[in-house]
């Protein structure tokens, strides 16, 4: 119970990094002696210090000593020096410092370390106890976990939907499906992922920023990134214009020397790839550039064209649906190409989320490869957090 509640504290703090470690994972610490919080961080920026650090060091600014303490981590400490790596091993720091108890959510996936930190901190005599909430640590580093894994970036599907499952009227009218909340709340989504991608059909009909727009915004911007054969986007679009001062990408197959000259000065970054077997860019080698140039997580924000190849080739790792009570009738699904003949092959997601954004109900769940991986890292008896 103890240990519950105090992984919940580091697990709350790892949050707010958020948006600013990538391609590092999300992990918060606490200190804690004879039922006192001595000290506590969490990894806040790429290349800063690292939670337990930060946490050993929060203790010692309030001269607390950590000598004799238990050290929460959500994830397990790092255990290896490397060139690319800013900050020595945290199993170090754990042991010069006489902490006497490790308590961890999860083992880190990295290969680097993958159980070599217990092992060190175990050997050094330091009592190590794991599983408390991890189901909710993996939550909570999913694109760290399934980038790591799967050597691409981790792919969130996102749509608002009418209750008929349609992203827009026939009349490819949009605006607004989901409730003011429901927007909200995908900001916050965009802000805590890399990247975020729309195909030319959304870029043309809805002249999207793709930018975070949350009330005090604590994300930066995401790199934005559109799909088009030829490149077509109208040089008046948020797109376009934007492109000069937030980072924007075209992948495109066959582009004209004079569009992607126009769209290289406006600040374009176009990159051409090789089509599919629909002749449309293929989205495989889309995620591989992405993955190769450090972009670990991305958010697909349709529109239907997009999602439904993106469904078809089982390109994704989680799908968000905004669904709200209103029908839309003969309009467009991104399910349309879909044709399962039977509901037991029809494709399912698991580990399915409910939450409630006004009059809007938003339904997420994962891929099964991405549940089956996830879940290895979920001990049988896991010591339960409350639900996420
Ligand atoms: N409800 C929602 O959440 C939501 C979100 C976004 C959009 N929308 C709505 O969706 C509608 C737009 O959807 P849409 O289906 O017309 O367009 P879309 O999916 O945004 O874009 C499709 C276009 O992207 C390009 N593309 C490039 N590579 C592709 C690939 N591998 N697979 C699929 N497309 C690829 C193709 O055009 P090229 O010829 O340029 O290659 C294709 O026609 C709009 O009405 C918009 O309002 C709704």
């Amino acid at each position: 119970m103890e240990d519950r509640y105090y992984m919940e504290h580091a697990l709350r703090l790892a949050s707010a990094g958020a948006g600013h470690v990538t391609p590092n994972p999300l992990v918060g610490a606490v200190l804690v002696r004879n039922g006192q919080v001595i000290g506590e961080g969490w990894h806040a920026r790429y290349g800063g210090p690292h939670a337990e650090q930060a946490a050993i060091d929060h203790a010692l600014q309030q001269g607390n000593d950590p000598r004799g303490a238990t050290l929460y981590c959500t994830l397990e400490p790092c255990s290896f020096t490397a060139p690319d790596k800013h900050n020595p091993p945290c199993t170090t720091a754990i042991r010069t410092h006489g902490i006497r108890t490790v308590v961890l959510a999860i083992v880190d996936p990295n290969p680097r370390v993958r159980g070599s930190g217990i092992a060190q901190l175990k050997q050094a005599g330091i009592e190590v106890r794991t599983g408390v909430c991890a189901r909710k640590a993996v939550r909570q580093n999913e694109a760290y976990i399934l980038s790591r894994e799967q050597r691409r970036p981790y792919i969130v599907l996102k749509w608002a939907q009418s209750l008929d499952g349609c992203m827009a009227t026939g009349s490819h009218d949009s605006k607004w499906i989901s409730s003011p909340s429901a927007r909200e709340e995908a900001h916050h989504l965009r802000g805590r992922l890399d990247a975020v991608m729309v195909g030319s059909g959304t870029a043309a009909h809805d002249d999207p920023q793709l930018t975070v727009r949350t009330a005090n915004n604590r994300y930066p911007q995401p790199l934005r990134v559109v799909v088009s054969r030829h490149g077509n986007l109208r040089k008046d679009s948020h797109l376009v214009t934007q492109a000069d001062t937030i980072p924007t990408r075209l992948y495109c197959t066959g582009i004209s020397p004079d569009q992607q000259s126009r769209l290289t000065a406006a600040g374009i970054q176009v990159i051409p790839v090789e089509p599919d077997s629909e002749s449309l860019p293929s989205l495989h080698q889309v995620m591989q550039h992405l993955y190769d140039d450090g972009i670990q997580s991305i958010l697909v924000e349709g529109g239907a064209r997009l999602h439904a190849s993106l469904l078809r080739q089982g390109l994704y790792d989680r799908i968000t649906a905004f669904t709200e009570p209103v029908f839309l009738g003969d309009g467009l699904r991104p399910t349309d190409n879909l044709h399962p003949a039977t509901v037991a092959a029809a494709p399912r997601l698991l580990d399915s989320e409910f939450h409630r954004f006004g009059s809007t109900i938003s339904i997420s769940g994962l891929h099964p490869d991405a549940a089956r991986l996830l879940h290895d890292l979920i001990p049988d008896k896991e010591a339960s957090c409350s639900p996420v």
